[in-house]
């Protein structure tokens, strides 16, 4: 990785120690494919959900996807619905499954145009009276976001999921962004509006 970017997110504190010194273990995607049918009842078998409250991961980063697990796994993240599932998995299968996910296309939905301007405006400037940075110098302007660094895949993802991960991130009830609390403190400064507006353009991002 870009030595600068790495210095950058060190000193933002963002990132753990892994990125320096490199994945540890490292996924195979055809072995994930293998392993993936589980989760493909909620996820859709190429990563695609085809329901509104389950994440797509199809061309989410390995990174992100694999910490997510990881912290699915400990409990760190609470996902009811996945009671279980990840326990008996090793650390070089849930990189395989991240792999496979990974190497999917993601898909893309539609945006509510009545959104639209309220959720670019929130997403590519910010809210400057609230001092509450923009999305896009992490999730970058299409939403691809920044793999190397964990930075989550945005664009396309599921209005009501984006919803539910900010209003969660807002109440306290996801807390697994860092020791920085970066989600959480961005989304304390988005109101039940801002949240709507920027989950539907989100949706249709690309
Ligand atoms: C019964 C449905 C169900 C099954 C089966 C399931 N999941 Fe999930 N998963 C969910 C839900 C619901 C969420 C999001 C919960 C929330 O709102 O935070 C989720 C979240 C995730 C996330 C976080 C995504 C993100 O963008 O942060 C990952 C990664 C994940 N699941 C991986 C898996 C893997 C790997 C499997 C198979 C071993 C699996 N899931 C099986 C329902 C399921
Ligand atoms: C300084 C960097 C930064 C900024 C700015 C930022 N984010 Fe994030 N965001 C992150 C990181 C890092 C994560 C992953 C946290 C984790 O590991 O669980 C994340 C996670 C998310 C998630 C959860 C994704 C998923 O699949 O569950 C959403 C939704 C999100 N951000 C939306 C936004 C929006 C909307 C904005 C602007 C209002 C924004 N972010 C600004 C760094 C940032």
């Amino acid at each position: 990785m870009n030595k600068l970017i790495v210095s950058l997110l060190l000193t933002l504190g963002i990132t753990g120690a892994a990125v320096a010194a490199g994945d540890p273990v490292k996924g195979d995607a055809t072995a994930g494919q293998a392993k993936a049918g589980v989760c493909g009842a909620c996820h859709g078998l190429d990563g695609n959900s085809p329901a509104p409250n389950f994440p797509k991961l199809a061309g989410q980063g390995e990174r992100y996807l694999t910490k997510q697990m990881h912290d699915i796994k400990s409990g760190k993240r609470v996902v009811l619905e996945m009671t279980g599932l990840l326990t008996n998995l090793s650390d070089q299968e849930l990189a395989d499954i991240a792999a496979y996910f990974s190497s999917q296309k993601g898909s893309v939905g539609a945006a509510d145009p009545k959104q639209v301007a309220r959720g670019q405006d929130l997403f590519r400037g910010g809210n400057l009276e609230k001092g509450m940075p923009s999305c896009i110098g992490c999730h970058s302007p299409n939403g691809a976001g920044l793999a190397e660094a964990g930075f989550p895949h945005l664009g396309g993802q599921h209005a009501q999921y984006v919803a539910k991960q900010l209003t969660d991130f807002r109440e306290g009830n996801r807390t697994n962004d860092g020791d920085t609390k970066i989600m959480q403190s961005i989304a304390a400064k988005l109101s039940n509006k801002d949240i709507e507006a920027v989950s539907q353009y989100i949706q249709g991002l690309h």
